[in-house]
């Protein structure tokens, strides 16, 4: 698979669908900066491609995200926004500490990287943000997650109007379940879940067609595209068959 990128920043690239997304760009000669918080993790990933140049810093630290991005040479055009974390509420009982967290890192974290890179951006630059079908139809004990991620496609759809006029193409990625550390807590069922080598061939494709919306597993996403469609009560019953807890 080809890119006409010479240069990348993926954020949350030490581990799961980003670290595999770092390896394989990379595997093809093209510099990655990759981001995360674990200077050990990337560091053990430069050691595995000369192209990989380690970026360490929080992406709830607005500061930290603009003084690390903002002298990049040479400077990417392909910009994956991918860092995330999920925690999940228990019993239904609001704790809104960890909705705060969940939010800081998806969201607010999301747009201290946006933030910081606008500057940097022009023709023919790409921007990627990682959202999950889960911000399409409401998933048991999802409160905190499925609303940061329906907030990051909004934010990412937004874009899409505001960055256009500037040639900046914007591109949210809609993953299914996939095998991650992220996924690996959790304690259901995750029917259709794939690799994260499968999740990164399907965004490597979906950026190489500068596809808006990037969905996949197909079978699995186009499901709950359609449930999306159906009323509410409809919908909430054909996701407790579908994610049994
Ligand atoms: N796995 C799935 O089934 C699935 C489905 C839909 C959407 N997604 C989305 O895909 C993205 C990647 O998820 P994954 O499954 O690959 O998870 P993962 O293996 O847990 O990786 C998450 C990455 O985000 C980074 N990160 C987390 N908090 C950070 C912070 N405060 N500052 C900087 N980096 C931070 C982590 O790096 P450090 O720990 O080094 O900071 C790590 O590299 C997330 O946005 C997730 O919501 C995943």
């Amino acid at each position: 698979m080809e890119t006409r990128h010479q240069s990348i920043l993926i954020t949350g690239a030490s581990s799961g669908i980003g670290r595999q997304l770092a390896l394989d760009y990379a595997a093809q000669g093209i510099r990655v900066y990759a981001c995360g918080r674990s200077a050990e993790r990337l560091a053990y990933l430069q050691t595995l491609s000369e192209n990989i140049v380690p970026l360490s810093f929080d992406v709830t630290e607005r500061g930290q995200v603009r003084d690390t991005l903002a002298d990049l040479s040479p400077l990417p055009t392909l910009w994956v926004i991918n860092a995330g974390d999920c925690e999940y509420i228990d019993d239904g009982v609001i704790d809104a500490a960890l909705i705060e967290r969940v939010m800081q890192v998806n969201v607010v974290g999301t747009a201290n990287v946006l933030e910081a890179i606008q500057s940097h951006l022009g023709q023919a630059h790409h921007v990627v943000i990682v959202s999950s079908i889960a911000g399409e139809v409401a998933l048991p004990r999802a409160e905190a997650y499925g609303a940061s991620k329906a907030a990051i496609t909004y934010l990412a759809r937004t874009l899409q109007l505001d960055w256009k006029p500037r040639g900046v193409k914007v591109s949210c990625v809609f993953p299914g379940f996939v095998k991650t550390p992220l996924t690996d807590k959790n304690d259901f069922d995750m029917p259709m879940i794939v690799t994260t080598e499968d999740a990164s061939v399907a965004i490597r494709k979906g950026i190489d067609k500068q596809q808006s919306s990037i969905y996949f597993p197909k079978r699995f996403t186009s499901l709950f595209r359609i449930i999306s469609l159906f009323p509410f009560r409809w919908q909430t019953w054909l996701v407790s068959r579908l994610i049994a807890n």
